[in-house]
């Protein structure tokens, strides 16, 4: 634990989620285009999957209370949990199918929708209501990194992985 966090505060930690499952979805997307076969595209829609679980849990256990009780507005942080719950339905959908079913790169792309419409308003509302609030962001994020840390690797199979190739 005496690893210095690459991250400012508790936005900033989220934020690169975002950022880095967006990325996921933009290789999906290609995958697509270029008629890659299906295991590919299922292994990067399985990294979208695990990231986006792992994301929802921190802030629905670290960040998601403390912000709700920091700024008072329930229904902003209502409409994000329902929006987590309809993306763990899309994510449960997506892990029950083979990505070779017709409409796996339909569900995978409306996850993308749903997950870019969700991050616009962390963004643009909770983010920014989050830092003008009396609120410890920085004090914050060792905890959700530390969490991350221990929900990622509690969901890898002990088998080393990724060691086959490099990412594309
Ligand atoms: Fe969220
Ligand atoms: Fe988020």
């Amino acid at each position: 634990m005496t690893q210095t966090l690459a991250y400012e505060d508790a936005v900033d930690l989220l934020d690169a989620d975002h950022k880095a499952v967006k990325k996921l979805f933009i290789d999906f997307n290609a995958l697509c285009e270029d008629n890659a076969p299906a295991e590919h595209k299922q292994h990067i829609a399985r990294r979208i999957c695990q990231e986006l679980t792992v994301h929802a849990q921190i802030e629905e256990e670290i960040f998601y209370p403390q912000v709700r009780e920091a700024i008072g507005d329930n229904a902003l942080m209502d409409e994000a949990l329902a929006e987590h719950t309809q993306a763990k339905e899309t994510i449960a959908r997506i892990q029950a199918m083979d990505a070779s079913d017709e409409d796996y790169d339909d569900t995978v792309k409306a996850l993308g929708k749903l997950i870019d419409h969700h991050v616009l308003e962390e963004r643009e509302q909770i983010f920014l209501k989050a830092r003008n609030a009396a609120l410890d962001l920085r004090g914050m994020a060792p905890a959700l990194f530390a969490r991350k840390k221990q929900l990622l690797s509690a969901a890898k199979p002990p088998a080393s992985r990724g060691k086959k190739r490099a990412a594309a």
